[in-house]
């Protein structure tokens, strides 16, 4: 039975990380388990930056993005010396252990604490769903949704001038956002760092397009790739003149970060939120909590180190299918 436990979030925000929050102190209020918010990542241990977390702190912030907590990058948390101290002042704090909520970098700040000896769980927050073990991070959903009506947006105007859209989305070394969001917004190309593009291939399949009369298309492409631009650069050079289309470029950025958590991400954050504490209190530590063909599962955190998972075999096959252009997987 634990007492006092702490609660961080750490690196990039991802939107569902407050109705984590929210349901981590709800049922730690259910087990008579005291929840220390601690404020501006793992940088907030250093400042000494804690504050209580009760029912009226979470009440009203299931809605909102971001996180109530605040987050930042703390490049000294990498040094083991650093993780030694955290630990030192947690102690004094009389926290007994700490949920860590964040992407990958962050679960390896976790998997550090765990080494020398604090009591941690992770939770994978992140919209890049970069992170194995688990179908889904907690943000990735509410951030597709972003996406694909920030798509949409731009098909209009893109359907009114006859013009080809280069739209960049984020993700990091990972394609899941540009490939999922290329899917569901109806766009011709998935240009994605797990694979390898052919620009003449490219090329044909929208000059194919616009011979069919279709007067625009999309091609998204992932920020682990190149930028939107080069990529641009790119094909306008080799196309000369047989793309016969005007091209322009958005790039989505950070706004991709700050949609209000969808259903799917209010649900998901909810339950891990929830299962987190449970197992908590009953003794389990080390792990990140994860979701696998819909029910909750445990990670040794020491395991996630190096690994990214794999893109959905479905999805690629979908993608090819409904006429998409991907290329090939890079190793082959
Ligand atoms: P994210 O958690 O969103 O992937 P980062 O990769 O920037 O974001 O990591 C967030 C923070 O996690 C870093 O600023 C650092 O404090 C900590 N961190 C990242 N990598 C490690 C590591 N290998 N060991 C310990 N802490 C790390
Ligand atoms: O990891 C989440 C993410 O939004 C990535 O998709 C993106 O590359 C990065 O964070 C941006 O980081 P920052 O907010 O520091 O610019």
């Amino acid at each position: 039975m634990l007492k006092r436990i702490g609660i961080v979030t750490s690196g990039g925000d991802s939107p569902g990380m407050n109705p984590a929050i929210r349901a981590i102190v709800r049922t730690g209020i259910s087990l008579g388990v005291e929840v220390v918010g601690i404020q501006n990542g793992y940088q907030g241990i250093f400042d000494k930056e804690f504050m209580p977390l009760g029912s009226v702190e979470v009440s009203g912030r299931i809605r909102d993005a971001g996180t109530i907590l605040s987050t930042s990058r703390c490049p000294k948390f990498k040094e083991a010396a650093a993780q030694i101290e955290a630990i030192e002042i947690l102690k004094k704090e009389n926290v007994q252990g700490l949920l860590v909520l964040g992407g990958d970098g962050s679960l390896a700040g976790a998997a550090a604490l765990s080494r020398h000896g604090l009591r941690v769980l992770g939770l994978p927050c992140s919209i890049d769903n970069d992170i194995p073990d688990t179908e889904l991070c907690i943000g990735t959903d509410t951030c597709l949704n972003t996406v694909i009506h920030l798509i949409d947006m731009v098909k209009a105007t893109a359907a009114s001038h006859n013009r080809c859209f280069i739209i960049e989305v984020m993700g990091r070394k990972q394609g899941y956002l540009a490939l999922m969001s290329a899917i569901a917004s109806g766009s011709q190309v998935a240009v994605i760092p797990e694979f390898r593009y052919d620009l003449d291939k490219i090329i044909d399949n929208l000059t194919r397009r616009r011979l069919r009369r279709h007067n625009n298309s999309v091609v998204v492409v992932a920020e682990g790739v190149c930028s939107g631009q080069d990529f641009m650069n790119r094909l306008i050079s080799t196309a000369g003149t047989r793309l016969e289309q005007e091209v322009r470029l958005t790039v989505l950025g950070h706004v991709q970060r700050g949609g209000s958590p969808s259903f799917a991400d209010r649900y998901l954050a909810s339950r891990m939120g929830e299962y987190a504490m449970l197992a908590f209190n009953q003794g389990e530590h080390g792990s990140m909590v994860g979701v696998v063909r819909n029910r909750m599962n445990m990670t040794d955190l020491q395991t996630l180190t190096g690994r990214r998972p794999p893109l959905p075999a479905d999805a690629i096959r979908l993608a090819r299918n409904l006429g998409m252009e991907i290329g090939v997987p890079s190793e082959t």
